[in-house]
């Protein structure tokens, strides 16, 4: 039988990922490779709803699909492209926002919240549409499955009302596509607040790791993240969230398991575990930056890997759009 297939995008928001972004989302991606018919895209689109500087985003872009592929996509295994080469994704985005009720995207928490933090008055109407943009992204390709975390729901959930009202109203175009939960996904939290999520926009640059950053300085922000006053290393995220985070990262760099963990730093103090575990994500991101800049010394190769992604994402992304203008009456 064919492999489900599966899409999922990142922004191209940050000069490198951090460790959430890793754990949370590219290690599955990678996972993804040998069990799904993976389409993967940096969302270059999307990085523009709240401002930006084009030469930085370009750089961005580049950078962004340079570490997908260091840390294990395969364009053979995969469909690696950025999303701005594809025009469908804004063809089919205009064509969803016109069956996309006022209230209903006036709904989208994600707005809220972010238009809140600019000022509602100075959002773009591109910030607020950008779910419909999401969707797009999603039901060009047909996938049956997408990677969500808990802040995605919303979003899904509209994408696959919206995939069902069309092929309700219009005759059949879209796949409705079902969230797929990762089991194991790690949330990862922020070393220096560690209820916080780790996040690019965190109050302190102290609370989260990059890929690319220098590992010594990495290293450093491990060995002081917060933890509590106790001396005893055990997972509890409620009550001791600082060691849960260390163990859950440690545990996710190093294939051993938490209790294993737990067990080996019986009798020993915090400072063992943050020493040891500087040393795992020091080891963890030293290959990932070789071959990240491997990729990015060979623009021409790279542009090269991404305009075939591009070619081969856009060959389902034309043959969809083509369907939808039909049934529309273009
Ligand atoms: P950020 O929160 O830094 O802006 P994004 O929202 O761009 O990150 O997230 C990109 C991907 O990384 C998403 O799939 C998201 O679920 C995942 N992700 C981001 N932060 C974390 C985290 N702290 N733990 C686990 N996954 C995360
Ligand atoms: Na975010």
């Amino acid at each position: 039988a064919a492999r489900p297939r599966v899409l999922s995008g990142i922004q191209p928001t940050a000069d490198s990922f951090h460790l959430g972004n890793y754990l949370g989302a590219v290690r599955n991606w990678v996972a993804m490779q040998e069990t799904h018919d993976t389409f993967y895209c940096v969302v270059d689109l999307h990085a523009i709803t709240a401002g930006h500087d084009p030469e930085v985003l370009r750089q961005r872009t580049r950078v962004s699909a340079a570490q997908l592929l260091a840390a294990g996509l395969d364009p053979d295994r995969c469909t690696l492209f950025v999303q701005s080469q594809v025009p469908e994704h804004s063809q089919l985005a205009w064509v969803l926002s016109c069956i996309t009720g006022f209230g209903e995207a006036s709904r989208m928490t994600q707005f809220k919240d972010k238009s809140a933090k600019q000022g509602a008055d100075r959002s773009s109407v591109g910030l607020f549409t950008y779910p419909i943009l999401q969707a797009a992204d999603i039901l060009l390709y047909q996938a049956d499955a997408v990677p969500v975390g808990e802040d995605q729901r919303q979003h899904l959930e509209l994408t696959r009302d919206l995939a069902q009202r069309f092929n309700t109203r219009f005759g059949k175009a879209f796949t409705v596509p079902a969230p797929y939960i990762v089991k194991e996904t790690a949330k990862i939290t922020d070393l220096q607040d560690p209820t916080a999520k780790m996040s690019k926009s965190a109050s302190s640059p102290s609370g989260i790791i990059e890929l690319l950053d220098d590992p010594a300085r990495s290293a450093k922000k491990i060995r002081s993240a917060v933890t509590d006053t106790g001396r005893e290393i055990v997972f509890d995220a409620e009550h001791k969230p600082g060691i849960a985070n260390l163990l859950t990262i440690y545990a996710a760099l190093s294939g051993r398991t938490i209790d294993d963990l737990v067990a080996a730093y019986d009798g020993r103090g915090y400072g063992d575990l943050k020493k040891d575990l500087a040393e795992v994500v020091v080891e963890f991101v030293r290959p990932i930056q070789e071959r990240t800049r491997a990729y990015l010394d060979d623009p021409a190769q790279l542009d090269k890997m991404l305009a075939i992604g591009a070619d081969k994402a856009g060959a389902v992304a034309s043959a969809t759009l083509r369907t939808t203008y039909e049934r529309v009456g273009f």
